[in-house]
């Protein structure tokens, strides 16, 4: 068992933490402030590369395993969360979805512009009532023959107005229930598809969630995803591999925040010395090291194991599981740490905090996860 990361590993890590630093965070506090969407700096994301990087070559991504994928993931959601969650809806779930089932049309139309950042997409599959119970889809595509057509709507859709590909979950059979379920390629600007309004959030403030209606949308049949029924495996396939994803942000979080309390916890003076020399901090920061290393590991297993074609369904809900507890539990440490500091802008965790919330919430909640792993245990 090596635990040692490659050079081009680390090429990777590094060149994440410096775009990540030179780049993001110098406008971060402002873009969470006023809800703004991160556009230049995702175009830019694109053109480095960490919108696609797992997506062959040969349709214009990096080719990368998924390991670099947790390794980039985990230093630009150190500083920005809002940008990683774009990062990682584009790359796992509407690359990886793409690349893996569609047709090679499909691919060949989508994924080129997609794994560049020339534009982005977005994953539609929670409803108003249709959130952990994705089953009980109430969008509907009903089948007029050569194209589907589309009635619903949508809720909390990352990349909800800054996407121009939507994979778009939908019942066509419902008399058949899961079974029933497509997933459809919907373009923006189609007759009939309008983005609702921006969700006002309490974090990841500057990626923008929106709900999605879908009124009488004409969608042509070459534009679903796999057999007729495929959707519902598509959604849970695709999320599989998301979880990864935000178990790498919800990492990235932590660690941002245990990297700001070290470093503060050097400088602030308490009784005559620094608080480090306290053992109430040192224990903090021991238990906040702890938890992230653990989390880190579980995170690089699940990516390990899809690497090698395994199966990473436990280890994946795992990895989210534990990393987005260890999300919060670090953050909440990192604002105490900082005391006062800690609950003003300008020292960063309180937005780490606030960030940290959602990895507990999307792509499948905590008790999701649970059942997830659960069910495989006593399978
Ligand atoms: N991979 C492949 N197939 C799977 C699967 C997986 N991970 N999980 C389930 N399936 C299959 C099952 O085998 C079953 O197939 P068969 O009938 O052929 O045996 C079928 O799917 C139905 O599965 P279940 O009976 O287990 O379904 P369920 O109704 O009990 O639901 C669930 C299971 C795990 C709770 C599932 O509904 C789920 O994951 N819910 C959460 C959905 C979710 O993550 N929503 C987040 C929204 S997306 C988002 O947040 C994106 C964003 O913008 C950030």
């Amino acid at each position: 068992m090596l635990f040692n990361l490659t050079e081009e590993h680390l090429m990777i890590q590094k060149a994440a933490r410096d775009f990540a630093n030179d780049v993001l965070k110098p406008g971060v506090i402002e873009r969470d402030e006023h809800q703004k969407f991160p556009a230049a700096e995702i175009k830019q994301m694109g053109e480095l590369g960490f919108l696609g990087m797992m997506v062959d070559p040969k349709y214009g991504g990096g080719g990368m395993d998924c390991i670099s994928y947790v390794l980039a993931m985990e230093e630009i959601s150190k500083i920005d969360a809002s940008c990683s969650v774009v990062m990682s809806v584009n790359n796992s779930l509407v690359c990886w979805g793409l690349e893996t089932f569609g047709t090679e049309e499909q691919k060949l139309k989508y994924l080129p512009r997609l794994a560049t950042g020339q534009i982005i997409g977005a994953f539609c599959l929670s409803e108003p009532e249709a959130g952990s119970d994705a089953t009980s889809q109430r969008t509907t595509a009903e089948d007029k023959g050569d194209h589907y057509i589309l009635n619903g709507t949508k809720n909390w859709i990352t990349n909800g107005s800054s996407a121009s590909v939507y994979l778009v979950i939908a019942q066509t059979h419902p008399e058949k229930g899961h079974k029933g379920i497509n997933a459809l390629i919907v373009e923006k600007g189609m007759p009939g598809f309008v983005v609702g309004p921006k969700e006002n959030k309490l974090g990841i403030r500057g990626s923008d969630t929106h709900s999605l209606m879908f009124d009488n949308v004409k969608v042509p049949k070459e534009n679903r995803i796999g057999e007729d029924g495929f959707g519902f495996k598509f959604a849970m396939q695709t999320l599989t591999g998301g979880r990864i994803g935000i178990a790498s942000q919800a990492l990235g979080i932590a660690s941002g925040a245990y990297e700001l309390a070290l470093a503060y916890s050097k400088e602030r003076k308490a009784f005559g010395k620094t608080i480090n020399q306290h053992q109430a901090i040192q224990f903090k920061l021991a238990d906040m090291a702890t938890q992230i290393e653990a989390a880190r590991l579980l995170c690089l297993k699940a990516a390990w194991l899809k690497d090698k074609h395994l199966d990473y369904t436990t280890a994946s809900a795992m990895a989210k599981v534990f990393s987005s507890k260890v999300a919060m539990d670090t953050t909440i440490e990192a604002v105490q740490i900082h005391g006062g500091y800690g609950f003003v802008k300008e020292f960063h965790v309180e937005r780490l905090m606030r960030d940290a919330k959602i990895t507990q919430i999307y792509e499948g909640t905590t008790e999701v996860q649970k059942i997830v792993i659960s069910r495989a245990l006593l399978a």
